[in-house]
């Protein structure tokens, strides 16, 4: 079966094949960083414009790469949502055009589910698995006892990990978005010279707080000298990470202890940061729990994981109306049936 991938839903333009007999066959991405850069973030409408321009032409190149059809595809997966509507809406139309006029069938994919089942492009899954997505937009802990079938166990009551990671890159004069940089920067980083705070850690609930972190290290880069210096900016980044990872690899572990997971998993950008998965290997090692980190490339947005994901729904006889709708925002939801612990 081969299933075309769209994902527009924030400021990545990217169209995948996954063909059931080879895997992931092409993963096509057309990143707006240079163009959201100045702005230090993301704009909207900067971001629809932009899918609009590129999806075409990236779907014409895709098919043509792969020398195919579109009577020879089995399925179009897209992304629904949550992210911008407008970058969300360049994706469903154009998804959905598509199955108009060659009679394919429609799946639309929410986006987290995506990233969860990205993992699954690696290695095999491991299931019942507790999964930790980390991503610009979220940070929540799932469980899924078997694909298509998730439960929310909780998530941050403000920033996301990947907003605690370039808010603390912006303050640092680091470009967009910071993950990458500070995840680089704090491999010469001297431990012990900062001290920033795990928010929450003695916690039982499944939560989150990122917001008082970034005031932690705006107090302490105001007082700082000026200009910073390479030295102190890696001291920086390396104990911002070091609480980040502290505070993410916790609450992963007491989740999955308490849901009896033989696996866990991470997903979204923030996943493919070094600390974060070395951290995660080592205690999922010492628990006796399987974890194999996800390739970088499907850590972040891309189509590929969207392809994979509505394989899955067709596979099981999902699909979806032409009157589907795309959501800013909305909890993942199971789509089969199942017990969800
Ligand atoms: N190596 C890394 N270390 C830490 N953070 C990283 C790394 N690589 C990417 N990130 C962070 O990942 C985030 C982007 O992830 P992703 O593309 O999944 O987010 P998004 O799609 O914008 O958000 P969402 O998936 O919630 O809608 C950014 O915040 C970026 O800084
Ligand atoms: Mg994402």
């Amino acid at each position: 079966m081969r299933v075309l991938g769209i994902e527009t839903s924030c400021d990545d333009t990217s169209v995948a094949l996954y063909d059931s007999e080879r895997g992931v066959a092409a993963n096509l991405l057309s990143s707006q960083v240079d163009l959201h850069g100045v702005f230090g973030g993301v704009v909207p409408e900067l971001a629809s414009r932009a899918h609009l321009v590129n999806l075409l032409p990236m779907v014409d190149l895709l098919m043509k790469q792969q020398q195919l059809r579109l009577a020879d595809l089995d399925g179009v997966a897209v992304t629904a949502g949550p992210g911008l509507l407008g970058a969300l809406l360049v994706g469903l139309s154009t998804a959905k055009a598509i199955c108009f006029a060659a009679d394919l069938p429609l799946v639309g994919v929410h986006h987290l589910e995506g990233h969860i089942l990205a993992n699954a492009l690696t290695a095999e899954l491991v299931l019942p698995a507790t999964v930790l997505i980390v991503s610009g937009g979220h940070t929540e802990v799932v469980h899924m006892p078997e694909v298509g079938v998730y439960e929310r166990l909780g998530g941050t009551l403000d920033d996301a990990a990947g907003e605690a990671f370039d808010k603390t890159a912006k303050l640092l004069g680091l470009p967009y978005p910071g993950g990458p940089h500070i995840d680089a920067a704090a491999k010469r980083g001297t431990p012990g010279r900062f001290r920033f705070p795990r928010p929450l850690l003695a916690d039982q609930r499944t939560v989150f707080s990122f917001s008082g972190l970034k005031t932690a290290v705006r107090t302490v880069v105001e007082e700082l000298p000026r200009p910073l210096d390479e030295q102190t900016i890696a001291d920086v980044c390396y104990e911002a990470q070091e609480a980040i990872a502290d505070v993410l690899c916790h609450r992963l572990f007491q989740a999955a202890r308490r849901k009896h997971a033989r696996a866990v998993y991470v997903a979204g950008g923030v996943a493919a940061n070094g600390r974060l998965r070395e951290r995660v290997a080592a205690e999922a090692a010492r628990r006796g729990l399987h974890f194999v980190p996800p390739e970088r490339v499907y850590c972040t947005d891309n189509a590929a994981m969207i392809a994979y994901a509505g394989w899955c729904h067709l596979a099981a006889g999902r699909r979806d109306a032409l009157n589907l709708d795309s959501f800013a925002r909305a909890p993942l939801a199971s789509w089969r049936e199942g017990s969800p612990s």
